[in-house]
């Protein structure tokens, strides 16, 4: 039995060693906000914070996540849905059939933290999600309006659900 942080709880879960974190988090912790798309580490519907850092979880092994590691996904990143980029989200209706989302939102929030003020350049570098609804256009803007709403706030902090910043 293996222990992990998720969402500012340690859980335990078994898994071989070649099992991808994306299984554990859907399978044994029920998380299943984080999506199966490619399993190539091309499309992102996968994308979880490790440390901060935005992370293909079909790509890690579950086995090669450090207790001490701080695994953030779609469920833990705020309280009632109420970052920045969430909240941008919304307002902008940037979903369509919305299974790409939880990773889009995922990196635009980890982008914004990096860069509360992006360019487009920044922006196209961070985002690299696939899109099949082609919704690429709401997204670029639902991030310029999360940076704008931000830089009302002396700093854009992720409020994770267990109440800690990243
Ligand atoms: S499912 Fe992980 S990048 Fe596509
Ligand atoms: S909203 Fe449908 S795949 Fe992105």
């Amino acid at each position: 039995m293996a222990k992990i942080n998720v969402n500012g709880q340690v859980r335990e879960f078994t898994a071989e060693p070649d099992t991808p974190l994306l299984w554990v988090l859907r399978e044994q912790l029920e998380l299943t906000g984080t999506k199966y798309g490619c399993g190539v580490a091309q499309c992102g519907a996968c994308t979880v914070h490790i440390d901060g850092v935005p992370t293909r979880s079909c790509q890690r092994p579950a086995n090669s996540v450090s207790p001490r590691e701080k695994v953030i996904t779609i469920e833990g990143l705020s309280k009632n849905g109420s970052h920045p980029v969430q909240k941008a989200w919304v307002n902008m209706d940037v979903p369509q059939c919305g299974y790409c989302q939880s990773g889009m939102i995922m990196a635009a929030a980890a982008l914004l933290k990096n860069r509360p003020n992006p360019t487009d350049a920044d922006i196209d570098a961070a985002m690299t999600n696939i899109c099949r609804c082609g919704t690429y256009g709401r997204v670029r803007a639902a991030i310029k309006a999360a940076a704008a709403s931000g830089r009302k706030q002396a700093k854009l902090d992720i409020q994770h659900i267990d109440g800690s910043v990243a």
